[in-house]
């Protein structure tokens, strides 16, 4: 019997040839590690199905950062959790908001870290939609100006980055236009441009607390049986000044990962949300799979899809196992 000349398996004898042609490599840097921060001091509280992933005071978070910069993950992605909530979300664009405190203090503390801001209504308002609601709807426009005043907030706190992941039509124009108006042209803004109205943002909402109370998102986030759809997405992002475009989540789109990586030139970021996080968890904790392995081998087919940053909640473990 005659073999054929080439034979795959000889450049996977061992790790060293395996090292040697890997078409993809993790790093720390690839990483942005999403925070939860509260009001308080001292507060450490653990997200129910986020084990390893905690509501976090300012003090606290202060010092996660500086473990977080020493594992050589470049960025932090805030979340907030204000102390009151209402109709229009005042704290998301109060200058002494939950978030633009923590800002100041982490850039105080911790200069070499890029903080980025998640800049959304849904954790601020009383209903948890990601606008203003009249007649039981989310209304775009007038939305839009809160998000603008969010971000321009941000800013002026010290935000490297904004990430508004609210999915309004024209947020990137609107937000862009306020944060030049206020001499901010040099903050760049990462749009969650394709987002979709997904089942795995489930312990997120646990996490920040911004659970719908009526009715969901899907009026606002992507259905997720469209692809073609998230190109327009981006196509409009990139034109309304984005500088770096995502796609939400990460794992059961990948293939939207791909599409927009082929297609469009900017920088790629991808979230891989609460669920997906959760899921490697749990199965991990009951003993149904190796939860390491499972970790890295999600994170490089996200990379190897094309993202160029992955958002996540493993950044921490994923960077500490690549120092070792
Ligand atoms: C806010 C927001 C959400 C997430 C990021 N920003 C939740 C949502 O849209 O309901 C989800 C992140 C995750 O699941 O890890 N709009």
């Amino acid at each position: 019997m005659r073999y054929p000349a080439y034979r795959p398996r000889r450049m996977r004898a061992n790790e060293l040839v395996r090292r040697m042609i890997r078409e993809t490599t993790l790093s720390p840097d690839d990483f942005v590690y999403p925070l939860f921060v509260t009001h308080g001091k001292g507060v450490k509280k653990e997200i129910g199905a986020m084990p390893g992933n905690y509501q976090q005071s300012i003090d606290t978070i202060v010092k996660d950062c500086s473990e977080i910069a020493g594992l050589g993950i470049p960025a932090v992605l805030l979340f907030g959790i204000p102390e009151h909530k209402d109709e229009i979300g005042s704290e998301a664009y109060a200058d002494d908001g939950i978030v633009q405190r923590a800002v100041r203090a982490i850039k105080d503390k911790t200069p070499g870290l890029l903080v980025i801001t998640d800049v959304c209504l849904c954790e601020y308002t009383s209903h948890g939609h990601c606008g203003v609601i009249k007649h039981g709807a989310v209304q775009n426009d007038e939305t839009l100006e809160l998000l603008a005043k969010e971000a321009v907030s941000h800013a002026k706190a010290g935000a490297d980055m904004v990430a508004p992941s609210d999915m309004m039509d024209g947020r990137v124009t609107a937000i862009r236009n306020a944060l030049d108006g206020e001499g901010f042209h040099d903050v760049p803004i990462m749009s969650y441009a394709a987002k979709y109205a997904s089942s795995f943002y489930g312990p997120f909402r646990e996490a920040a607390e911004s659970t719908p109370q009526f009715g969901d998102r899907r009026s606002y986030q992507m259905d997720p049986p469209n692809s073609r759809e998230a190109l327009r997405e981006v196509a409009l992002d990139i034109e309304e000044g984005a500088d770096i475009v995502m796609v939400k989540p990460a794992l059961p789109y990948l293939d939207i990962i791909y599409r927009i990586k082929e297609k469009f030139s900017l920088p790629v970021a991808a979230y891989n949300v609460s669920g997906e996080f959760s899921m490697i968890k749990a199965a991990s904790q009951l003993g149904w799979l190796d939860g390491e392995r499972a970790m890295m081998e999600s994170l490089v087919s996200i990379k190897r899809a094309g993202a160029d940053v992955i958002l996540t909640y493993f950044a921490k473990d994923a960077a500490r196992l690549l120092q070792s």
